[in-house]
């Protein structure tokens, strides 16, 4: 044996990781499988260190504080056997035995396949950064702070077992896969029951993905086959392009989703998101048949150009202060400014998002096909909760959008709330 050989190799033994040889193959796989689940955007505090934990995950039932997920041995998963990791991610028990709350999705995670468990564990354990810093702990209110009680309702609505596509050659059974496990995209989009359980935890229910509401914005169904309005109207182009990049021709991404485009779907490969695509064109659409696309009524475009518009009217206020970038026609000039016509989050049933985004304004994701840094103002400081109500109202019921009045009532609820809560920082990793 030659020592020269040997001591490096001795030494890298000591210095490298404890939880045995993984293969930088698998743990570059284990990477890409993390950015499908988004772990990073739940388990990073704002202005945190990567998978440090203390995000607090809003519930009905108060603030659940994620946990260190980094190797760290005594405020991370250092110790954790892969055995334990599985444990925690698909049937979510600590491996102290307690239960951890559904704000993990674990009840999507349960699905992910014994391959795929094990590139995460090897990436968790060799591929980030152990962090010594406890995560806050979460202190809910009796009766909810008995973890044990969870269990009970893991019994009555958590699916159990491993996704029968999890192997999946064709996009149609990996985008399946991908959606109802990793993507947990149910978490969001699927309704909830009373116990805050998700209506339906794959394809086979029709509740599944059949859109909701959360933090008070609408979250729209991405139920995107047959006809009707929403996603249906959308190409599996237009999907892909939208979650590569937050943008496409029919609106930009805002809010919560924008976690989404950021860290998980814009770092997938074309073939994932298309076949995640797929998945959902093959997804009937829910009950709203509603005929087909607004054809863009040419109308409203007259109106607003016409030479007389009421100096306080819908139309004038958003003449003086939308105008610039989304056009007398509504159509924007995608994929800068998306288009407010035929637009899902301005038709939605509840008017809180376009509220929201009047009131604070929107900044476009910069994502490896679109890089780029373009802000919609935000308009709280110069208009008045009735001038708000007044544009949302026109632009909910023009161009063909089929969205009811707003109220200065609802405008000032929402000014309220965002007085309260600072905007959340995305995570800063790559
Ligand atoms: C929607 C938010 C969310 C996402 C996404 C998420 N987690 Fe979690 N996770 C949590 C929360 C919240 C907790 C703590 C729950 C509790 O304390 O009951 C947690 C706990 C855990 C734990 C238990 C650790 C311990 O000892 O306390 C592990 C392991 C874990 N997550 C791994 C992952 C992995 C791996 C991913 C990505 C595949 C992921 N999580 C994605 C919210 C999330
Ligand atoms: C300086 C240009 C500019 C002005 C002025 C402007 N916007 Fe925007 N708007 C944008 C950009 C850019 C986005 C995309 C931001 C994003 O998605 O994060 C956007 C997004 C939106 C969205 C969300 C669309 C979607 O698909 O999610 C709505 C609704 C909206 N604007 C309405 C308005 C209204 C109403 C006004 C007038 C009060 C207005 N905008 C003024 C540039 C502008
Ligand atoms: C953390 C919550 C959350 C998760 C998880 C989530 N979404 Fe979303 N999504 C939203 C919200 C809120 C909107 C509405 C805002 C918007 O359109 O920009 C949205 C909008 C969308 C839209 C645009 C639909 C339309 O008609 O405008 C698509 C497509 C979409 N999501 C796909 C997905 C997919 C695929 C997944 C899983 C990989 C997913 N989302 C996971 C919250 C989420």
């Amino acid at each position: 044996m030659k020592p020269s050989l040997a001591l490096p190799a001795l030494l890298l033994v000591l210095a490298g990781p404890a939880h045995g040889a993984a293969d930088p193959e698998t743990v570059a796989r284990g990477k890409y499988l993390a950015a499908a689940g988004d772990c990073v955007a739940c388990h990073t505090a704002p202005d945190g260190r990567p998978y440090a934990g203390g995000r607090a995950v809003e519930s009905p039932f108060g603030d659940i504080y994620s946990s260190n997920i980094t190797p760290d041995r005594k405020f991370g998963i250092g110790d954790y056997s892969l055995e334990d990791f599985s444990r925690a991610v698909r049937l979510g028990v600590r491996k102290d035995g307690a239960q951890l709350y559904p704000a993990m999705p674990y009840p999507s995670y349960a699905k992910i396949s014994d391959a795929d468990i094990a590139a995460l564990y090897a990436f968790f354990m060799n591929g980030i950064e152990a962090v010594p810093q406890a995560a806050p702990k979460t202190a809910l209110a009796w009766p909810f702070s008995m973890r044990w009680g969870v269990k009970f309702w893991n019994w009555a609505f958590a699916p159990e077992g491993v996704s029968a596509h999890a192997e999946a050659p064709d996009p149609l059974g990996r985008g399946r896969y991908l959606v109802e496990s990793l993507g947990h995209c149910g978490s969001c989009h699927t309704p909830r029951g009373l116990a805050f359980q998700e209506k339906g935890y794959g394809a086979d229910d029709e509740h599944f993905l059949a859109g909701a509401e959360i933090g008070g914005w609408p979250t729209p169904s991405l139920r995107a086959g047959g006809s009707g309005r929403g996603l249906p109207q959308w190409s599996e182009d237009d999907i892909v392009e939208f979650l590569a990049t937050g943008r496409n021709r029919f609106g930009a991404v805002v809010g919560e989703m924008e976690l989404v485009i950021t860290h998980s779907t814009s770092q997938l490969t074309e073939a994932d998101n298309r076949a995640i695509a797929t998945f959902l064109k093959s997804l009937p659409a829910h009950a709203d048949t509603s005929a087909a696309a607004p054809a863009a009524a040419p109308d409203t475009a007259q109106r607003l150009t016409a030479a007389k518009v009421d100096v306080n009217s819908g139309e004038r206020l958003y003449l003086d202060n939308c105008n610039a970038c989304h056009f007398v026609d509504g159509k924007g000039a995608p994929p800068a400014f998306p288009p407010l016509a035929g637009n899902t989050l301005v038709e939605a049933e509840s008017p809180s998002g376009v509220i929201h985004v009047i009131l604070s304004g929107a900044r476009l994701p910069s994502t490896p096909r679109a890089p780029s840094d373009i802000a919609m103002p935000n308009f709280d400081w110069r208009l008045s909760d009735d001038e708000v109500a007044k544009i949302a109202s026109f632009v909910r019921s023009s161009w063909g959008n089929r969205g009811d009045a707003v109220t200065a009532d609802q405008v000032a609820k929402i000014r309220k709330e965002i007085g309260k809560v600072k905007p959340s920082a995305a995570p800063d990793v790559k």
